[in-house]
Order: structure tokens, then C-alpha cells, then sequence
């Protein structure tokens, strides 16, 4: 049984936690876009922002992954437009996960990714997602929100 981080960060705090889970004995996967992002500014935040509701999305890299029965899933997502980040929504349209033991960690600047829980629920998943705020502002309270894993 393998226990796996797979998540998206552009800015740094997903990575953080995913410094965590690698510390938890998680192997951890960086899902990455097919064309780089490169340094945040507000133009591109919109332009991200608006792919969350766009029918393309984006596209991401090829992942060699092979997700076993057993295996137990982590999925870490930055919150985009109150949602799920469209690199993780492209990670969750290419592979079949089991929705009841699937957990998933959503990381904001503050909002409660409300449409996110909504996104996740209507897609299937039985856990409550854990949300933390402001990851890399807050590094003690993150570690200890991830404690349960
Ligand atoms: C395109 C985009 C949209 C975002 N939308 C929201 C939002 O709706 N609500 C919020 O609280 N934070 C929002 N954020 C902030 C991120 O969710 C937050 O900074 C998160 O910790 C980023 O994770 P990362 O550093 O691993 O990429 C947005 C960030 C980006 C890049």
C-alpha cells in the first residue's frame, strides 16, 4: 500500500505541504501544466481564474502513475475562482479514483472554496474536503491541519 500526495501549486504553497507530506512518508506528484505558468501577476490570475469555468480548462502533462486498489490518495488543489484549479480538474478528468477513500486538501488566500466542495460532492467523492487558508502565512496551522493524515 502506497500513500500518495498528487497536487498543483504555482505559487508555492501547495508545495509546502507537499514538503509535509513527504516528511509523512507520502510519496508526492507534482501535477504540471502542459504550458508553463511562470510568476503570478493579476492579468494572468484572471486569465487562470477564467479557466476554472471555461469547457477546455487546461491541459497538463503526462503522468506516469499507476494508482493501485490500496493505494491511499491525497489530492492537493489551490483554490481558483472559489473552485478547483484547472490542472487538478484536468488530473481528475484522466484518472479514475476511488471516491471513498480519496481525501482531498484545497488551499486558498482566505475564501472558503465553496464551489469547490460542490465541484468535488457532484463528481462523487465521499470525504469532506479540508480546506486551509493562507498556507505559507500560516506554516504551524498547516501542519497541524494535516495532522490526521
Ligand atoms: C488563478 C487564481 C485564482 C485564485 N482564486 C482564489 C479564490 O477564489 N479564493 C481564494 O481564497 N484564493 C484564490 N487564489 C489564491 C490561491 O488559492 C492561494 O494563494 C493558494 O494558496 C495558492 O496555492 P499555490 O501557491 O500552491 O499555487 C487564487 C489564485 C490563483 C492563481
Amino acid at each position: 500500500m502506497k500513500k500518495l500526495f498528487v497536487y498543483f501549486s504555482s505559487t508555492g504553497n501547495g508545495e509546502f505541504l507537499a514538503s509535509l507530506f513527504l516528511e509523512k512518508g507520502y510519496e508526492t506528484i507534482k501535477v504540471e501544466t502542459l504550458k508553463p505558468i511562470g510568476k503570478m501577476n493579476f492579468f494572468k490570475m484572471i486569465k487562470l481564474g477564467g479557466t476554472t469555468i471555461s469547457k477546455k480548462g487546461m491541459e497538463i502533462k503526462d503522468i506516469n502513475l499507476q494508482i493501485k486498489e490500496d493505494d491511499f490518495v491525497v489530492i492537493g488543489s489551490p483554490i481558483w475562482n472559489d473552485r478547483l484549479s484547472s490542472p487538478i480538474k484536468a488530473f481528475l478528468n484522466k484518472f479514475e479514483l476511488n471516491k471513498n477513500t480519496t481525501k482531498f486538501v484545497l488551499y486558498s488566500a482566505g475564501g472558503e472554496g465553496k464551489h469547490a466542495f460542490k465541484q468535488l460532492e457532484k463528481m462523487g467523492f465521499k470525504n469532506t474536503p479540508l480546506l486551509i487558508k493562507s498556507v505559507n502565512k500560516n506554516p504551524d496551522l498547516a501542519r497541524n491541519a494535516i495532522k490526521e493524515f
